[in-house]
């Protein structure tokens, strides 16, 4: 196959300052969970990016003085010169492969906390970020940066530039986005200063201007100096002498940086979740750009499709397409474009798995890609896997995202693969979940694999399915593997944070008996203690079918754990907006006679709900009736030719859909492997030297 030429705009390179990129695709700096002290894991994992075709390959954020310390969330460092060699890692494997390596300097000003250094942290006027979220929220408030706070931070801002190009980068970034030191001195609410870095748009910009120029003294023109900017507040502004205060900004600054890097202000409309926003969802606030800097402009919107990419650059919005998540989600994205095979871009779905995975301070795990960060401990690559460890047939029983990935990466191995599903279609619980407000995009976890399977000769997939023991114990198969899913229990929640006391009776469902179609009647209660996101899908499914919803949790905001993915504030306005009455610090604690029972968590106070219909979504167990008459035959397994029977996914243990479908892939890759090669290689800090 080869590529089409529709596409041929996106392998145009294109010149950046002193650099010149080999195509148009832009891997963004973002933060991958590994740091400084897991460099090999990192240094591989941007290296495959580079291989599977990215033009640039950026770090995550990285801190240029231990007054930017963001502990415990993961950041970089190049605080002094032991650290350089730890970025050279990176660097190597991204040159190897052609493409350009940036790196994103970075001080956290207001918005860090200082919990390591235990520096006092700085900001413009003194102010602080207020999250309200506990993730975040610090009790550290910033020193007001004097004269000397702003000298010594252009001398760290030099240094740490200096440095970077002593580790091989070829881009150096200064970073004024989101809420850090230098877009604190941007927007008003930050800085209230009255010297000449405060008051009009050109003294707040003067900051950010200074620590380009001092970038670019200190790279001595071997690399190319980016500016990463977050326009979405500024460009709300109004202003006196441009269409907005983003135009004042951009315009002041137009040629200083080699690249504009342009994003949007706070994780969840920079890092936008699918269930609330589409691909190319950035365009409306950073589409001037172009029109007032002679520089290339890179710019992200979770861009998957080639012509939506390609329709960006014709119609000068971009000149260089960003990616975070969709170079997690598939690392040889550009490859693929290029070889004429854009069908097989394994595409994000827009679940923020990542971001969370960065919120616990945790290498970067994603649902699509269950490979990622695991390039260098495991000796996982996306595109590659070994084959079969000898020529043995597989039942996978369920086609799950676990059971689908199971098979889709056997088959890839080389093994005879059959999947039974007891229902009419594959999917597993996505068979439904897609159908819900906002969800429609995690089916590209189907669709991916669906088509994949398709090419697979030695993977048959038998829907309409339902086997039991003595089926299984029949067909021999030499291993089993059981991807059966869970099941939601109708279990009630205690004071001590254990779900105890099920409740059954008329009027008691699960998002398993919405999913069949039970008839509910008005008014319904959505009780979670899940805090994912589905009771707060389903609260907003009925209340949108006609179903006067109140939605009750005992966490402190709907679909707490939320938070992580960057959901949770538009969870909360998609309630809203569908009417749904929340109530939360409460738990249920009764429902009879259609009324619903509260106590409110922590005081106990009770209080009453009108309700014909509760939906607990609280915990799930796994689906093992199989297993359990399975390994009640057990003695019968060699005689039937079986091997092994081995739970995966739900079936396993219930979690995410990003661990059904990394189980499925450990399966897969893990059969007949040599023991001794199972397991993950420990990274660690490289040693400093004296
Ligand atoms: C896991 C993860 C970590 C991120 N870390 C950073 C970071 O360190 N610095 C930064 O400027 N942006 C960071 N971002 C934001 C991305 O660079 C990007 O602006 C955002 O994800 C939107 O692009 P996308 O739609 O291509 O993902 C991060 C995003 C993700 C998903
Ligand atoms: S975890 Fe989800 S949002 Fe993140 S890259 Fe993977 S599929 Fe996309």
């Amino acid at each position: 196959m080869s590529r089409n030429p529709r596409y041929d705009v996106l392998f145009e390179s294109v010149r950046i300052g002193p650099v010149t990129a080999r195509n148009r695709f832009y891997a963004v700096p973002h933060a991958a969970g590994m740091t400084n002290t897991m460099p090999h894991m990192r240094a591989s994992f941007r290296e495959t990016k580079a291989e599977g075709g990215w033009g640039v390959v950026c770090t995550g954020y990285v801190s240029i003085d231990p007054s930017s310390d963001d502990a415990p969330l993961p950041y970089a460092t190049l605080w002094d010169d032991h650290d350089i060699r730890s970025h050279a890692l990176m660097t190597d494997g991204v040159h190897k492969h052609g493409a350009l390596a940036g790196i994103e300097l970075w001080h956290g000003g207001g918005s860090v906390m200082n919990r390591s250094s235990r520096l006092p942290p700085l900001s413009p006027s003194g102010t602080s970020w207020m999250a309200t979220h506990v993730n975040f929220m610090g009790h550290q408030r910033p020193k007001l940066m004097d004269a000397q706070d702003i000298r010594a931070l252009l001398t760290q801002q030099a240094q740490a530039a200096r440095r970077a190009r002593q580790a091989g980068f070829d881009i150096v970034y200064v970073y004024a986005g989101m809420g850090y030191l230098p877009y604190e001195f941007l927007l008003p609410e930050w800085n209230q200063r009255t010297d000449a870095y405060g008051g009009s748009v050109a003294n707040r910009v003067r900051l950010v201007r200074e620590l380009l120029e001092v970038t670019q003294e200190a790279v001595g023109g071997k690399c190319a100096v980016a500016l990463r900017i977050s326009l979405e507040e500024l460009r709300a502004r109004p202003s006196a002498s441009a269409p907005s205060q983003a135009h004042e900004v951009v315009a002041l600054l137009a040629d200083v940086p080699d690249l504009w890097d342009v994003k949007l202000d706070s994780a969840p409309t920079d890092c936008a979740p699918s269930r609330f926003s589409s691909e190319g969802s950035h365009e409306s606030v950073i589409d001037f750009v172009k029109t007032l800097t002679r520089r290339p402009v890179v710019g992200v919107g979770r861009f998957t499709s080639p012509d939506t990419m390609v329709s960006q650059i014709r119609r000068g919005v971009l000149d260089l397409i960003g990616a975070a998540r969709p170079s997690i989600a598939d690392p040889f994205l550009p490859a693929k474009i290029d070889a004429g095979r854009e069908q097989d871009i394994r595409e994000c779905i827009g679940c923020n798995i990542c971001i969370s995975s960065w919120h616990y301070g945790v290498p970067v795990r994603c649902t699509q890609n269950p490979t990622i960060g695991e390039e260098w401990r495991r000796g996982w690559h996306p595109e590659r896997i070994e084959p079969a460890g000898s020529a043995t047939s597989v039942l996978v029983v369920g086609a799950g995202p676990a059971g689908l990935e199971c098979a889709l990466s056997l088959g890839r191995r080389g093994y005879e693969v059959s999947v039974a599903e007891a229902a009419d279609d594959i999917g597993g619980r996505l068979r439904f979940e897609t159908r819900l407000p906002g969800l429609a995009g995690w089916g590209r976890v189907l669709d991916w694999r669906r088509e994949q399977l398709q090419r697979l000769s030695n993977v048959n997939v038998y829907r309409g399915n339902r086997l039991t023991a003595g089926d299984i114990l029949e067909v021999g198969y030499t291993h089993v593997v059981l991807a059966t899913g869970a099941r939601w229990a109708r279990l009630l929640y205690s004071a001590l944070e254990i779900p105890v006391g099920e409740l059954h009776g008329p009027g008691v469902f699960t998002p398993e008996d919405i999913a069949a179609g039970a008839p509910l009647r008005s008014p319904v209660v959505v009780y979670d203690f899940d805090n994912y996101y589905m009771g707060s899908v389903l609260a907003e499914y009925l209340a949108r079918g006609g179903h006067s919803v109140s939605y009750v949790t005992p966490a402190g905001h709907a679909a707490a754990s939320t938070i992580m993915s960057n959901e949770q504030p538009q969870v909360h306005r998609a309630l809203a907006s569908a009417s749904v009455a929340l109530h939360t610090l409460s738990r249920v604690t009764a429902f009879a006679g259609g009324v619903v029972t509260l106590a409110t968590q922590f005081t106990e106070r009770e209080r009453r709900l009108p309700c014909e219909s509760l939906v607990i979504v609280g915990t799930r167990f796994a689906d093992d009736t199989l297993y359990g008459a399975l390994t009640a035959r057990a003695d019968e397994w060699q005689g039937s030719g079986i091997r092994s029977v081995t739970r995966i996914g739900d079936a396993l243990a219930p979690g995410a859909l990003v661990d059904a479908v990394y189980s499925g892939h450990r399966y897969a890759r893990e059969l007949d492997a040599a023991p001794e090669t199972l397991g993950y290689r420990r990274d660690a800090p490289l040693e400093r030297r004296a």
